[in-house]
């Protein structure tokens, strides 16, 4: 632990205050390269995790229209969907404005023009729109409470033929997951199980 690290802060603090600790972060992802900024107090700040590989990689992606990446950390998961498809408007938000600065300047060093980048709570940036797709991984760390939260208030944010995909730990997720799911949407597929995560869909 540094000296600057102050032991209140998490991934999911709203405003960390130990000092950045930048870096730069190189991915593989869907066939391209990216470089990411990351810094101390954000989620997986050493390496892109395996959970967002394992979204990233079964991410069920519209033709055209709007996706969310809500909780988007430094952003790998929207500007991986934003860089495969300009016709997508892509929207990140994340309660940690640590984060929302990183992913800000990720989406420029990446050079994806088609991204927002939003800061504050569940889906309060977003709750007057509507979205065709809902892509997350979970802070698990801050609780199950708003794991469930942000599943149960997804539809609220969904147009109708919308799908809501989010990774989990098996072990965590398998056997609580899918009935958070149907009390939602009233479905639950399981688009991929791989390294130990499953991605679950919601489809409104
Ligand atoms: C497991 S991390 C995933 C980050 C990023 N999507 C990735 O895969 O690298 C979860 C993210 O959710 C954010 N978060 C936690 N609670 C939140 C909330 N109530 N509203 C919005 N974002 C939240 C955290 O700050 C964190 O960046």
């Amino acid at each position: 632990m540094g000296k600057n690290h102050k032991s209140e802060d998490h991934y999911f603090s709203s405003q960390p205050k130990c000092d950045d600790q930048f870096r730069i972060v190189k991915a593989h992802l869907q066939d391209r390269n990216f470089e990411f900024l990351t810094s101390s107090s954000v989620f997986s700040k050493k390496r892109v995790d395996l959970g967002t590989s394992v979204l990233i990689d079964a991410m069920v992606l519209p033709q055209t229209g709007s996706v969310l990446d809500i909780g988007c950390g430094y952003g790998a998961v929207g500007i991986v969907a934003a860089a495969s498809n300009p016709k997508l408007h892509v929207i990140m938000t994340d309660v940690n404005m640590r984060a929302v600065r990183l992913a800000r300047q990720n989406v420029k060093a990446n050079r994806v023009g088609n991204v927002q980048v939003l800061y504050g709570y569940l889906y309060e940036p977003v709750e007057n729109l509507q979205f065709d797709c809902v892509l997350s991984n979970p802070p698990v760390s801050a609780g199950m409470e708003v794991v469930k939260a942000i599943i149960g208030s997804a539809p609220k944010v969904m147009a109708v033929g919308g799908k809501f995909q989010m990774v989990i730990r098996s072990k965590i997720g398998a056997k609580t997951l899918p009935e958070i799911f149907i009390d939602a949407f009233g479905n639950c597929e399981v688009l991929s199980r791989k390294s130990g995560f499953r991605v679950l869909m919601g489809s409104t």
